[in-house]
């Protein structure tokens, strides 16, 4: 069975956004193949490093998150990159092969730099962000990584350094390669990239009460004035959501009560509300659980991190064996 390796940085709790262009998407994937998804921790400190003190609670959120959404430990490892060193040992070793012109040449190395400017990332740890990505994937010999369009370019270094070390060292490590989920591009509340940074996100976990007071004040197709305006549902943000989660044939209804001003933008909105809080239903009341069973959450990651080291130490010894890494008693 293929092996699926992705994984998020403990950044808070998701959103709409995670759901749709991950999380759904991993939920699949663990029927068909031996998953494992980790939370990336230290990848986390690679921005962060100077605001370390939400990120043990952020792992339990994302967890918690991930459980209740039905990412299944007995089927997928959910694990804690920190809790298996081999991760770092592999990115270690990766960073003498890795070329440096490699990873300036990362397009989003200078990208995130320009959008974080008040970080300062001019960092080892940062500018290696896609080489411990890479030791994360290959660690396990993971041949199938789903990931958003922009980590393309990672998963595509990911090939150059495996090529690079096979070629050095023989074939150890299978090329990865990525699963682009086709991502319907969502918008938040103020009509920009749904994002937590923004302040503009629909958390999975938001009430029917908290929908309503973030959907109804919602911008919408600016061509609405009033009622009787006809509008665009593709220049409105509504209208992702709704892509993202309303069934075809009420969206159907929708466009054209739109497009012919037979509704106002506040059925539309209502149809919306009562989706996402009949979707999440499920979600918010087992979200709702782990969240008293903190203890059962920590336990759950800390069994999947001592998985996942099993199988991580399986490769290194092999790393070792060929990179001339190390001595043990006994051999010459
Ligand atoms: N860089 C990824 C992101 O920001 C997170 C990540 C870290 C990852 N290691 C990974 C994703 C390995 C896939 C595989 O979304
Ligand atoms: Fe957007 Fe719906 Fe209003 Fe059309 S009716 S502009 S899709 S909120």
């Amino acid at each position: 069975m293929k092996r699926v390796l992705s994984g998020m940085r403990p950044t808070g709790k998701l959103h709409l956004g995670h759901w749709v262009g991950a999380l759904e998407n991993w939920l699949k994937l663990q029927e068909k193949y031996e998953c494992f998804y980790a939370i990336v921790d230290w990848h986390a400190l690679t921005t962060d490093y100077d605001r370390t003190e939400k990120i043990r609670e952020n792992i339990i959120e994302i967890a918690s998150d991930w459980l209740a959404a039905g990412l299944d430990p007995n089927r997928s490892t959910i694990f804690l990159q920190s809790h298996v060193k081999q991760h770092a040992e592999l990115h270690l070793l990766l960073s003498m092969i890795t070329p440096l012109g490699w990873l300036l040449r990362v397009p989003t190395y200078k990208e995130q730099m320009r959008q974080l400017s008040d970080r300062d990332l001019h960092t080892y740890g940062f500018l290696g962000y896609p080489v411990l990505q890479t030791a994360d994937i290959i660690v396990y010999k993971a041949e199938l990584v789903p990931v958003g369009e922009d980590q393309k370019f990672h998963i595509e270094l990911a090939r150059e350094i495996v090529r690079r070390f096979n070629h050095f060292y023989g074939k150890v490590f299978p090329e990865p390669k990525e699963i682009l989920t086709p991502v319907p591009k969502i918008l938040g509340i103020d009509g920009r990239k749904m994002s937590k940074s923004y302040g503009n996100a629909i958390f999975m976990d938001d009430s029917p009460e908290e929908l309503k007071k973030k959907i109804f004040p919602m911008v919408t197709d600016t061509r609405r004035k009033r009622r009787t305006d006809p509008g665009q549902p593709e220049d409105c943000p509504v209208w992702t959501l709704h892509k993202a989660f309303t069934p075809e044939e009420k969206r159907r209804e929708l466009y054209e009560g739109c497009t012919k001003a037979k509704i106002g933008c506040l059925d539309c909105k209502k149809v919306l509300i009562q989706r996402l809080t009949e979707k999440f239903q499920d979600f918010r009341e087992k979200k709702e659980y782990y969240k008293s069973k903190k203890g059962d959450v920590i336990d759950i990651i800390i069994e999947g991190s001592k998985k996942a080291t099993e199988e991580a130490e399986k490769t290194l010894e092999e790393v070792r064996e060929v990179m001339g890494v190390g001595i043990s008693p006994g051999r010459i």
